[in-house]
């Protein structure tokens, strides 16, 4: 009896971890009027489940890539590195800038930690490998493939905020410097514009020695710019809706 008990405990618990993040999954999907999230959520799903969770490469995600429907939104489009927060705080006040995270794509999956387990069908959400623990983990590859899908889709001119704060703002082994400005095409990209997000007493201004490694590696073609912008102005253009789009800085 106590082993029946333990055995349907257990599998509650497994259930629910399935069932949360599924959960999570679908209702931010459906805010972005998709169709078929229950699509959407198998071919993320199939990527790690089962799989052993050191073993899942970009690739695995190719189908989830195929099933999300994703538009570009030349213009518009903004790339960032080490400034989350502050980044997110701005695109989330304005429709002026769309990051990975504002869309389908990236939303769906954001904050979340998730992984399965040879021989299970089921999503684990704890006990799964960190970012660094092995290259191909299911979370660290799923955002290696959704920035490769959306830096491939960047069009027009193209913003990306850096992180005035710290010594090297752009460093070519963050997904922003290895994966995305790799895939940035001229054919596409008018510009490409850093915005040097800066506080009081900056480190790092738009003569980094960082932005060399960047512009050495965009595509010939793309013309690129920096701009230097306070924090506090960052936050007063968003407060701010009277502002245009691109008129911030
Ligand atoms: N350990 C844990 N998490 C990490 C690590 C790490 N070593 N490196 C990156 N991450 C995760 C974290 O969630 C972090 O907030 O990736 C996020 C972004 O990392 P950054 O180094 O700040 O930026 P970057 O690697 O350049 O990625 C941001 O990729 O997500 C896309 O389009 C998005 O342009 C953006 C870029």
């Amino acid at each position: 009896v106590l082993i029946v008990v333990i055995a349907v405990v257990v599998g509650l618990v497994l259930r629910n971890n399935t069932q949360q993040l599924k959960g999570t999954f679908i209702d931010r999907c459906k805010k972005f009027n998709v169709s078929d999230c229950q699509k959407v959520w198998d071919a993320f799903e199939q990527a790690y489940v089962g799989r052993d969770p050191c073993e899942v490469p970009m690739e695995a995600y190719d189908p989830f890539i195929a099933a999300a429907p994703f538009e570009p939104a030349c213009n518009r489009m903004m790339f960032w590195s080490k400034t989350k927060d502050v980044v997110h705080e701005f695109t989330a006040k304005s429709d002026c800038f769309v990051t990975l995270e504002d869309t389908v794509l990236g939303a769906v999956a954001d904050g979340l930690t998730w992984c399965g387990k040879k021989g299970s069908s089921e999503t684990f959400t704890t006990d799964c490998p960190g970012w660094v623990d092995c290259v191909n983990n299911p979370v660290r590859s799923f955002w290696k493939r959704v920035s490769a899908a959306f830096a491939d889709a960047a069009c027009g001119n193209v913003t990306a905020m850096l992180n005035g704060s710290i010594t090297t703002p752009f460093s070519s082994q963050s997904i922003f410097g290895s994966i995305e400005l790799k895939r940035f095409n001229s054919t596409r990209m008018e510009s490409l514009n850093v915005v040097m997000v800066t506080q009081k007493n900056p480190v790092a201004n738009c003569t980094n020695a960082s932005l060399k490694m960047l512009k050495a590696e965009l595509d010939n073609g793309i013309q690129y710019y920096c701009k230097e912008v306070s924090e506090a102005q960052l936050k007063e253009c968003s407060n701010n809706p009277q502002i245009t789009c691109g008129a911030c800085w």
